[in-house]
């Protein structure tokens, strides 16, 4: 593979990576096949727990929901509506990626394929919500079309290369939220669900790796700096969602996703598996991203430090108000 390509030795530029999207083409069509030989075939309806069902009131005449009635701790139904809201702005992910990554050869067979398997994530969670009446139906129906009428705008459509370094991050970054989401649900039947969702997450996450290890080896001064963008500036695809700040909060405070998690649990790997920190052979700029990189990871994780800190005190404070009132 030529690093000279121009399109890539361009910089920048909006699209100006555009090549290596050729240059990329079998390792592309190599990483679907690899996929498609692992992926495990599951079916949305055997994760929804349909006995526990009701009729809502409306048309039907059935019973309004209540909060009683959610059988989730409110940091795991604050998580699974952020998760699946998330999910649920699929059109405009499938819009973004179909556009930048094209929708012929590999490329298209894979955006086309990632799609399909992305749609079981929002229809399972949104039946086991409903059948479970673990959160509010109303309110979930209004935040879902508020969030999808705005649609989602990726931060990175001007460059193939931080497109495909963001969703290496990313598809973990959901993975893992989905998995401590679950864990911390408080309810079998949820994390079951959740979990099985986190092992399709898993799978996009290794596509996207080896991808951005392929782009390393063909472009390496330029992934490098693609990473080096990505990391700073990331932010997840729900930032946009009504309430996010706020149900982020309650989500960190919860332990389900906070910048140690952020850290430790999803950069980190991703980071080591490349050896994007200690990677030889890169001219000038590709050094100074890596070194950027390297600062980056260092004062996220003094950030980390402190957000824990808080945390402890704020957890130890409610522990105590808890003990004191009374029963
Ligand atoms: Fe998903
Ligand atoms: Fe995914």
């Amino acid at each position: 593979m030529s690093t000279a390509n121009p399109a890539i030795a361009g910089g920048r530029a909006p699209f100006a990576d555009a090549g290596l999207l050729i240059d990329l083409e079998p390792v592309v069509a190599r990483e679907l096949d690899r996929h498609l030989g692992v992926f495990r075939e599951w079916m949305p309806h055997e994760y929804v727990p349909w006995s526990r069902g009701l009729d809502f009131d409306g048309p039907l005449g059935g019973e309004p929901w209540e909060p009683a009635q959610s059988p989730l701790t409110e940091v795991g139904r604050t998580a699974m509506v952020v998760n699946l809201l998330t999910e649920d702005n699929l059109p405009s992910y499938h819009r973004e990626i179909a556009t930048l990554f094209g929708r012929d050869g590999a490329w298209g067979t894979w955006v086309d394929r990632w799609t399909a398997e992305e749609a079981r994530h929002s229809m399972v969670m949104r039946d086991y919500l409903l059948a479970s009446r673990a959160v509010d139906p109303r309110a979930l129906e209004t935040a879902r079309m508020t969030h999808m009428s705005g649609g989602f705008v990726s931060d990175n459509r001007h460059s193939a290369l931080r497109s495909i370094a963001y969703v290496a991050f990313q598809e973990l970054a959901t993975r893992v939220s989905h998995r401590n989401t679950g864990r911390e649900c408080g309810d079998p039947a949820g994390e079951q669900m959740l979990a099985r969702i986190a092992a399709d997450e898993n799978l996009h996450m290794i596509f996207y790796r080896n991808l951005l290890a392929a782009a390393l080896e063909v472009a390496p001064d330029q992934a490098m700096r693609a990473i080096a963008e990505v990391l700073t500036g990331f932010r997840m695809p729900g930032h946009g969602m009504p309430g996010f700040e706020r149900a982020a909060a309650t989500i960190a405070l919860g332990g389900v996703y906070n910048l140690r998690v952020h850290l430790d649990d999803v950069l980190r790997p991703v980071v080591r598996y490349l050896k994007v920190l200690t990677l030889g052979a890169l001219g000038p700029d590709g050094v100074q991203a890596q070194a950027e990189i390297g600062e980056y990871l260092d004062a996220l994780d003094a950030q980390a430090r402190n957000q824990e800190e808080r945390r402890a005190v704020i957890l130890a404070r409610r522990a105590a108000v808890r003990q004191s009132s009374p029963r």
